[in-house]
């Protein structure tokens, strides 16, 4: 008998004290295997009510990541059958890069309630507290060569957005290349680690932070000013499971559609959800900065920028700031 059988029956009986006897009946295990399940799923977070003499009363489930929470009534084929769940680590992408060298499949997926090295982009660290966001990894193996990366971390961003959009109501915007932005702070960013060989790749594991239930007291200081919450933005504590099986469901539906079809679909919807074309903006390209307009996404992915000299000039890897009228910038980290 696993956690998974008798929280079904649990949550099957809908509200009513259900007896040891009647789950042991069903599951044609003893009753006191019963009640030693029943322990473990309290100690696990689970609101059981009652007692082998009482009966059992299902309350709630706590919000927490567990691998069978997410996989209950998640829409996807290969994406999330398997996850590792971790109470904290220092990285999920450094686990997931672990797991992607030792022949994990496609589709695994590494989470953590708490991290304590999360990375960002540009090796900045990554702020994750315990239970507070969505701290996520994803191996993925795609036949394509490392050049077409970029676009994959695009096709990640548009995968993102749609899945904040359709789980809140509230559309995000994607700054160059997938920040997640609501009114110029950032709510998510995602980070691709790649391991590739000569023309191959080997894996690509996608990171994905998504702060979820944070107040504004939870930021440290200095990320009070350009990052913000779900929480924040709605007014309301979230449940971050079905939030993370939306995304895993749109997460594969886009790559999928990105592996057969290539880049052009993702790129129409990145366009629909961007914000940072039309502005003026500042890009960090290595040891080089530079301000330019932001025109256009080419058709690789890069980022077309008319030059103060009305040059063009394509940004394929950068940090881009945009800037308000007047020349301060927002969301710049
Ligand atoms: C960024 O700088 O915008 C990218 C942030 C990516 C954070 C996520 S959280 C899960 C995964 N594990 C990490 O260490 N980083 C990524």
């Amino acid at each position: 008998m696993g956690k998974e059988e008798i929280l079904a029956i649990l949550e099957g009986s809908q509200g009513c004290y259900i007896s040891g006897e009647e789950i042991s009946v069903k599951l044609g295990v003893s009753r006191s295997a019963v009640w030693k399940q029943i322990r473990h799923l309290r100690d696990l977070g689970y609101k059981i009510t009652g007692s082998p003499r009482t009966g059992y009363l299902f309350e709630d489930a706590p919000d927490l990541l567990y691998p069978w929470e997410i996989r209950k009534g998640l829409e996807t084929l290969r994406f999330g059958k398997q996850i590792f769940h971790f109470r904290q680590v220092g990285s999920t992408n450094q686990v997931a890069q672990d797991l992607g060298r030792k022949g994990y499949p496609e589709g695994t997926v590494v989470v953590a309630e708490e991290q304590t090295a999360g990375r960002g982009r540009w090796q900045r660290a990554w702020f994750s507290p315990p239970e507070l966001g969505i701290w996520l990894s994803l191996i993925l193996r795609p036949p394509v060569a490392p050049s077409q990366v970029p676009q994959i971390t695009l096709v990640a961003g548009v995968a993102c957005a749609r899945a904040l959009h359709a789980e809140l109501g509230l559309k995000p915007g994607i700054k160059w290349p997938n920040d997640l932005v609501f009114n110029g702070k950032k709510v998510c960013g995602i980070l691709a680690e790649l391991e590739a060989a000569a023309e191959q790749i080997n894996y690509l594991v996608l990171g994905i932070g998504i702060n979820v239930n944070q107040e504004r007291e939870d930021f440290p200081p200095d990320l009070r000013e350009t990052a913000t919450s779900l929480r924040i933005l709605t007014g309301s504590r979230l449940r971050r499971i079905p939030i993370v099986r939306r995304l895993l469901a749109l997460l594969e539906e886009e790559y999928d559609l990105f592996c057969c079809s290539g880049f052009a679909g993702a790129r129409e919807r990145w366009l629909a959800y961007q914000v940072t074309l039309g502005k003026r903006v500042r890009v960090h390209e290595g040891k080089e900065e530079f301000f330019g307009e932001a025109v256009d996404l080419d058709l690789d992915g890069s980022l077309l920028l008319r030059m103060p000299d009305g040059t063009m000039r394509r940004c394929a890897a950068g940090e881009v700031a945009l800037c308000r009228e007047g020349g301060q910038q927002e969301g710049g980290f």
